[in-house]
């Protein structure tokens, strides 16, 4: 009986350890997009998966390390950023960063929502 109890009560813990762990994420930390400040949000997104290619201090490609020049990047209605962290699939260009994986959907959506009023 005990060993039966024990039993059940195993199940129960380990099914509901299971249902916490599945909604951690996206519901504590639901993706803030808007009052995005360059400073505070999009800079730590650049910094830690563009470096040290495009903000290096000899950087090897096109620099976009600073507020002025993310802002004239992405401003550039020829430029392919947003394609390119997209992996749009009919991008011209190579997907970025390079040879590393993709962007997390919440850090797209933060640099789109950043470039509609680019907040220092
Ligand atoms: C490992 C180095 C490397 C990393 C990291 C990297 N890039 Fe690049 N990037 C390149 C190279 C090399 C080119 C030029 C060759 C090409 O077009 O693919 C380039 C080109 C670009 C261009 C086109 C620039 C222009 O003047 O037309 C954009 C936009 C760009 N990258 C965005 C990004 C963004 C945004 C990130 C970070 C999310 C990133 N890249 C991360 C190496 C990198």
């Amino acid at each position: 009986m005990t060993k039966k109890i024990i039993f059940f009560a195993l199940i129960l813990s380990v099914s509901w350890l299971g249902s916490c762990y599945r909604d951690v994420e996206e519901e504590l930390y639901p993706c803030e997009t808007t009052g995005l400040k360059y400073s505070v949000d999009i800079a730590p997104i650049i910094k830690a998966n563009c470096s040290p290619c495009h903000i290096g201090t000899l950087p090897t490609e096109t620099f976009f390390g600073t507020y002025e020049t993310l802002k004239a990047v992405m401003e550039d209605p020829n430029s392919s950023f947003l394609c390119r962290i997209n992996h749009d699939a009919d991008c011209p260009e190579n997907f970025m960063p390079k040879d590393r994986s993709k962007l997390s959907d919440c850090a797209i959506s933060k640099i789109e929502a950043w470039a509609i009023d680019y907040q220092p």
